[in-house]
């Protein structure tokens, strides 16, 4: 793995800003997805998933690179909305989306994933109250996913889409329901897929399954979204995943399938991704508070931790805790052996455990690189009532503030 690691100046940043922040690297950003991008063909568009990483700075940095934006909740949608991003580029997926999403999504013209036979019924109705046309995907849950993919979200009873086996009657319905227009078919098999030949695979098996249902219902799809899954390497002996490449292999696949079948010629292409876009490009910082020698350990403890970088805590999909990409950004040497761990009064604020890393001292900075993505995101930040990091945007030359830190009394 070739850690990404920003030119940002860390340490006039702490001065300027204190510890505990966040900086994102935006020309990286920029340039990474202009790479994505360039290696696909036209008639593929590529959407940013606002969970991933929802300050506005990045969405609107993001937008600009590519077609639309992936959301998962009414509040991601109102969100992004309200930034003046059309309804109609905006795709809706996630189970146990209420009523008010539901119709929220029909109102702005968004497409929405059919996750259910219920939601999909849910949809008729509200379409007919609000007398418009739902536009709809149908999201497929496939029988069977590559485990290439680090984290699953089909192959297995799951509440991510319609069962492959069971969703014949829900396309026939939705295609005969008045108020529904089914736009699309949708497989996102999985997530952080570092194996591009397995990505290209993952393609032909959504393409094949599209395939299937238009011949046996007779829909016509305007686009298949093919989910994405492209990965960011986290850990020690990850490969990475070239843009150029993967971008290319998938898009080898689509030609293929046009080539071959008249009913995919017209059809847009979607790919969603989120990590793939900002993982990288996003590093926590924060400073040494207290370094304990204790029972043959050197534990070196943060002004930051779990509450602000929940991922490196191994808890957010991991299955075997691992050590993040961790820089001591104050001291060249020797490595030696160090747990680090954050403020939080709990044991699960570990954030790495026997780390090689030169010997962090108190006042020293340290950086965990890679976490752009479902970090700030994904942490429990009120939890202990710590402020909350600032997210500073590096452009190269100088950074911006793109969201101040907040302390317990904006939120009590
Ligand atoms: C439906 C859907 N789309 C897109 C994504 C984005 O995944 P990633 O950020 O790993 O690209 C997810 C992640 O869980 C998802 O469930």
């Amino acid at each position: 793995m070739m850690a990404f690691r920003s030119d940002a100046p860390f340490e006039s940043l702490a001065a300027k800003h204190g510890t505990p922040f966040y900086v994102y690297d935006a020309q990286a950003i920029v340039a990474h997805a202009r790479a994505l991008r360039a290696s696909l063909p036209d008639h593929v568009d590529l959407l940013y998933c606002v969970k991933a990483n929802a300050n506005r700075a990045i969405v609107e940095l993001l937008a600009r690179e590519v077609q639309g934006l992936d959301v998962s909740s009414g509040g991601e949608l109102a969100f992004v909305r309200s930034l003046g991003f059309p309804g109609a580029t905006i795709s809706f997926a996630g189970p146990g989306k209420g009523i008010p999403e539901l119709r929220l999504a029909i109102r702005e013209g968004s497409s929405i994933s059919v996750e259910s036979p219920t939601e999909l019924e849910r949809i008729i109705a509200i379409a007919a109250e609000e007398d418009l046309t739902a536009r709809v995907a149908i999201r497929v849950n496939p029988k069977s996913t590559s485990k290439a993919f680090g984290m699953r979200m089909g192959g297995h009873a799951s509440a991510f889409g319609v069962a492959e086996e069971d969703a014949l009657p829900v396309v026939r319905r939705a295609l005969a329901a008045p108020g529904v227009s089914l736009e699309g078919f949708h497989v996102f098999a999985g997530t952080q897929c570092l194996d591009t030949a397995a990505l290209a695979e993952n393609a032909r098996q959504t393409l094949d399954l599209a395939a299937h249902f238009m011949s046996e219902t007779g829909a016509r799809f305007t686009h298949v979204n093919l989910g994405g899954g492209f990965g960011v390497p986290y850990f020690e002996g990850q490969p990475d995943l070239d843009a150029g490449e993967a971008g290319r292999a998938v898009g080898a696949v689509i030609d293929e399938r046009r080539m071959q079948d008249a009913r995919f010629m017209s059809m847009r292409f979607v790919l969603e991704l989120g990590r793939y876009l900002i993982g990288r490009f996003g590093t926590y910082v924060a400073r040494v508070v207290d370094v304990k020698e204790t029972r043959g350990k050197r534990i070196v403890v943060l002004d930051g931790g779990m509450n602000h970088v929940f991922p490196a805590t191994g808890n957010f999909g991991q299955l075997v805790k691992k050590n993040y990409p961790i820089v001591n950004l104050s001291r060249d040497g020797d490595p030696v052996l160090q747990d680090i761990v954050g403020p939080l009064c709990t044991p699960i604020d570990s954030l790495a455990r026997e780390l090689q890393l030169p010997a962090a001292q108190i006042g020293d900075l340290i950086a965990f690189l890679h976490v752009g993505a479902y970090s700030y995101a994904a942490s429990p930040l009120l939890f202990l009532g710590h402020a909350t990091p600032p997210e500073l945007l590096w452009d190269g030359s100088v950074e911006r503030l793109v969201r101040p830190s907040f302390t317990m009394a904006h939120f009590a």
